[in-house]
């Protein structure tokens, strides 16, 4: 007999906890589990060094183990106990009245998440639908320098007798961004809990409306902030921005992997390829392509996800971002013509993912030592 260590976990999650409101597994005292043929070693932390709570602990997996896995199985708990630490936790909820919540995400850095955010949310905008950017970026928030918002802070308005955060506005977006948590020029180091504690608050806390599309601007890479946020919200898909040269090509895999990963399980909407080619603005015939041709466009093909368009490497477009007003904004430009069949390809791969496929679930993640469990709430 091979014992299977999922199985394991979801007999444990029977096991109710008092006073936390959830199971054995949710509530942490599970830290790790080990199988070995018809063996299984389950270690536990608990809060209390309670003689009765400790025998009682151990019995509850025991039998749950014997009850729901295999009756023969030979079980060994090792109980540690530790003085709880609350780790203040993004809870999966829905958000009423935000009908589509899209991460943008790259994998590298500086390929131009915030720029495409920016006018994918401005276009939206443009065509009418409601739209609202969620700037998770915790290493360098850019949005507010994007849309001119920079000192703005957000007020906070009564919504059925709560208090709750009103966005900011502007050019038809409504924006929260952690950097209008920071004083400016001041370099903050967001620990893990204190920006899922600041996320949190603009998710759920926040006075959005009814919105579209709500765009998230996430920071780079493929780490603990993405998974606190595919933890809080039913993401409805992805899409990744990659420059064209291979170092930011293999980052993108590695994004897009991410959200495909069987447990997370986010639709990738498409892949954007920016800075396809430099243009010189009075010589638009002319295109280098300084960083390769068409690398975001044929990874799409290799990994099989929509390819939603190219933006050139133009200079008006980092003049704008850095004056607050995106470039797609300006009308009758090659800038807008580029974000309008993104953003439309966009949409389109929105209608036929909500079309397809059920709603995405927030995921709910438990980390244990050495290993982590992901699993669909
Ligand atoms: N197509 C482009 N043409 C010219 N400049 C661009 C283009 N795309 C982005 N930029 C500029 O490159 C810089 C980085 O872009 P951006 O901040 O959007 O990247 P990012 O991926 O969000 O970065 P980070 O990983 O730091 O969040 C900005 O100054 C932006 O204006
Ligand atoms: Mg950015």
């Amino acid at each position: 007999m091979k014992l299977n260590r999922k199985e394991i976990l979801t007999a444990l999650e029977s096991i109710s906890v008092a006073g936390e409101g959830s199971n054995m597994v949710e509530s942490g005292a599970v830290q790790n589990v080990m199988t070995f043929g018809d063996e299984v070693v389950v270690d536990l932390v608990l809060s209390t060094p309670a003689l009765h709570i400790k025998k009682r602990a151990e019995v509850d997996v025991m039998k749950a183990i014997h009850e729901k896995v295999y009756e023969k199985a030979k079980v060994k708990v090792n109980i540690k106990v530790e003085a709880p630490e609350k780790k203040p936790e993004i809870k999966g909820k829905q958000i009423p009245g935000i009908k589509n919540i899209i991460a943008v995400a790259s994998g590298k850095g500086g390929v131009g998440k915030s720029t495409v955010t920016s006018n994918l949310a401005v276009t939206l905008a443009k065509m009418g639908f409601k739209v609202g950017i969620l700037d998770a970026d915790i290493y360098g928030p850019s949005t507010p320098i994007m849309f001119d918002v920079e000192a703005e802070r957000p007020l906070s308005v009564t919504v059925d007798g709560k208090s709750k955060m009103k966005p900011v506005e502007n050019h038809g977006v409504k924006i929260l961004s952690i950097g209008f948590f920071t004083k400016p020029n001041q370099a903050v180091v967001w620990r893990g809990p204190m920006a899922a504690k600041a996320l949190n608050q603009m998710i759920f806390d926040a006075a959005w409306g009814e919105l579209d599309f709500m765009l998230i601007d996430l920071p780079p890479g493929t780490g603990d902030i993405h998974l606190s946020i595919m933890q809080s919200l039913p993401i409805t898909g992805s899409v990744i921005v990659s420059t064209p040269q291979n170092v930011a090509l293999a980052d993108a895999k590695k994004g897009v992997a991410m959200f495909q990963q069987e447990s997370i399980n986010v639709p990738v909407l498409g892949i954007v390829e920016n800075m396809a080619y430099f243009t010189p603005e009075e010589l638009p015939e002319n295109k280098y392509y300084i960083f390769g041709k068409e690398g975001a466009k044929n990874l799409a093909e290799d990994l099989e996800v929509p390819f939603l368009g190219e933006i050139p490497l133009v200079q008006s477009l980092r003049e704008s971002g850095d004056i607050g007003r995106p470039a797609a904004l300006q009308t009758a430009t090659p800038l807008e013509s580029a974000f309008e069949e993104i953003t439309r390809n966009m949409v389109q791969e929105t209608v036929n993912r909500n079309k397809n496929l059920p709603p995405t679930e927030a995921i709910k993640i438990t980390t244990m030592a050495g290993c982590s469990a992901v699993k669909k709430k």
